[in-house]
């Protein structure tokens, strides 16, 4: 079958909206004002956590940026942070940080709470949430205490 042979609905055939038109996953949920909600919950776990405030620097705002930038960029929005941090090499950047299995929990109760608190329909939010816990599940590097 090609192209031309799709079915058209409407007068517009089934290949989608067309070049710079898609819609991506971080269109679908919002956009930037959702993202900031997202991370700024996240930081707000972590900054009354003891376990996971002092791995952090003293100001969480950069950091804050960062992980707001990362975040956008993976869903499909601005691709700011390759150009500012190059690749993401996760995995590699916290290696300097002792991610235990309690530091994964920390951080997947404050991500938790964070997509929570965005209150997304199911789907959404279920496509969020899976991601984000097996991205921490993969971030563990040691099980030292
Ligand atoms: C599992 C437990 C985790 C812990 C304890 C942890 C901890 C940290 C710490 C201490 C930093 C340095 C903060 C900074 O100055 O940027 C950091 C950076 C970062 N983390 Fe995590 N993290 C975890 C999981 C994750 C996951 C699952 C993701 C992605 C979904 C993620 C994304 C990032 C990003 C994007 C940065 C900034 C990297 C850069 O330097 O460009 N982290 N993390």
């Amino acid at each position: 079958m090609t192209p031309a042979d799709l079915p058209s609905v409407q007068g517009r055939d089934l290949l989608g909206p067309g070049p710079g038109t898609a819609r991506t996953f971080y269109d679908e949920v919002g956009g930037h004002p959702t993202f900031v909600r997202l991370v700024d919950a996240f930081y707000a776990g972590v900054a009354d956590d003891e376990v996971l405030r002092p791995m952090y620097p003293e100001d969480l705002g950069p950091a804050n940026q960062r992980m707001l930038m990362f975040l956008e960029q993976y869903w499909g929005g601005p691709t700011t942070y390759s150009e500012q941090r190059g690749h993401p090499r996760l995995r590699m950047r916290h290696a300097g940080f002792r991610v235990n299995p309690d530091a994964r929990d920390r951080w997947m109760l404050h991500m938790r709470a964070a997509v929570d608190a965005l209150d997304l329909p199911p789907a959404q939010e279920g496509v969020l949430w899976d991601y984000l816990e097996r991205a921490a599940h993969s971030m563990l590097n040691t099980f030292d205490a």
